[in-house]
């Protein structure tokens, strides 16, 4: 038996505006000071206060958040009494925002227990609205609360899931990326690239979630040259702003592996914004699986996915064609100036973390969902390719 997890989705231009059809009147909001520096906030607050809600505010979530800030939050949550909790941002508040919303329903619980096999019963104090002003996170549709934690030996992020902690209600507006910056639109745009492509060949693959892959790449393959060419271009950011979303159902509901594994790893490590990493590694790691030689099930389905978006001809062989969509990616990486490993970290930096970094990897439980299994050495040897820019021959 399957099942496909989805929030209520509301979108398009005024989706905001679905805040009328809702009962609940005390709202906590969480957000971050970005969010608030920007005056993002105000569209929503003004909205609240058409409709006669109160509210209170969180802003102190910082990127990578911290399991102190969900605790504190969490405290002021537990004190506000709110029968809706509202995250507005990218995928940090959102992700701050599921933890908050767990402990203030259930005070009894802590970081550690959020683990697939409890039951929550989530709802009983509030709803969960999502709200994001980013395109390509797609924490507002999926249940996984990504948690930094201080260790002896650096930090690390804790990818904490649970099918309970999927959003209520998501809320699409273009308004809130509407001035969203290019490079965060570059890097957040191939966060949701890289759901996309390592869902449709994990494990958990499904119909329901390559059908939303699909789509999601055309979506995205087409609009976001656009929307970096011209960020005012208000059709193609709303195109990719749901295009981010469907990623987000497509991977949330299929999963995501060593691409995200790799990139956790290495944004917990050196603080790297979580879209660089994980679009930078996409080719490396898609390279990496169709050169599985126990297998050639991931060469069918990406060979076939590549035809059916139209960026390789029928007759293509599938290992052609599989390499045609890794080819696109690099083209639309360099489209989009996405920056190579070498120039987010020195080569000094990588010789001293890397097997540390390596080590890590093993522990991330997206790493387990992958086609091809990777051990410590695979990984230490990805992050040299990705650093050498070196295509994976092994
Ligand atoms: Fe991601």
């Amino acid at each position: 038996m399957w099942y496909f997890y989805a929030p209520k989705t509301v979108y398009g231009e005024d989706a905001i505006d679905y805040l009328e059809e809702l009962d609940e009147k005390r709202c906590f909001i969480i957000t971050d000071e970005g969010i608030i520096k920007f005056g993002l906030i105000d569209i929503l607050t003004n909205k609240l206060k058409k409709l006669e809600k109160e509210w209170n505010i969180f802003s102190e979530v910082e990127p990578d958040p911290r399991e102190e800030t969900i605790l504190k939050a969490a405290k002021q949550c537990q004190e506000y009494k709110p029968d809706l909790i509202i995250a507005l941002g990218g995928g940090s508040p959102m992700d701050v925002a599921k933890a908050v919303w767990v402990f203030y329903e259930r005070p009894d619980l802590g970081i550690d227990d959020l683990y697939p096999f409890i039951k929550l019963k989530l709802g009983e104090k509030a709803k969960l609205v999502a709200i994001p002003t980013t395109s390509g996170t797609g924490a507002e549709t999926t249940w996984a609360s990504i948690i930094t934690r201080k260790t002896d030996k650096g930090d690390i992020k804790l990818e904490q899931v649970h099918k309970e902690m999927i959003p209520t209600i998501a809320i699409l507006d273009p308004v809130f990326v509407k001035s969203m910056p290019l490079k965060l639109t570059a890097s957040t745009g191939f966060d949701a690239m890289a759901h996309l492509s390592e869902c449709i060949v994990s494990l958990w693959k499904n119909e329901y979630s390559e059908a939303m892959a699909l789509k999601a790449f055309e979506l995205i393959q087409k609009y976001l040259p656009i929307v970096y060419k011209d960020g005012t271009d208000m059709e193609a950011r709303e195109k990719l702003h749901i295009a981010a979303n469907m990623a987000g159902l497509a991977f949330g509901n299929a999963q995501v592996h060593l691409g995200h594994a790799l990139g956790h790893v290495l944004g917990a490590t050196f603080h790297i914004p979580h879209g660089l990493t994980v679009g930078m590694f996409l080719p490396y790691v898609l390279q990496y699986i169709l050169n599985d030689p126990n297998s050639d099930a991931t060469k069918q389905i990406l060979g076939t996915f590549a035809k059916r978006a139209g960026v390789a001809k029928w007759d293509d062989s599938d290992m052609n064609a599989a390499k045609k969509y890794v080819d696109e990616i690099k083209r639309l990486q360099k489209v989009v100036n996405l920056p190579s490993l070498n120039e987010m970290i020195t080569r000094t930096q990588l010789d001293e973390n890397v097997d540390q970094m390596a080590e890590w990897c093993l522990e991330s439980p997206s790493a387990a969902m992958s086609p091809r299994g990777a051990g410590s050495q695979e990984f230490k040897k990805l992050f040299v390719h990705a650093f050498e820019q070196k295509d994976v021959d092994f």
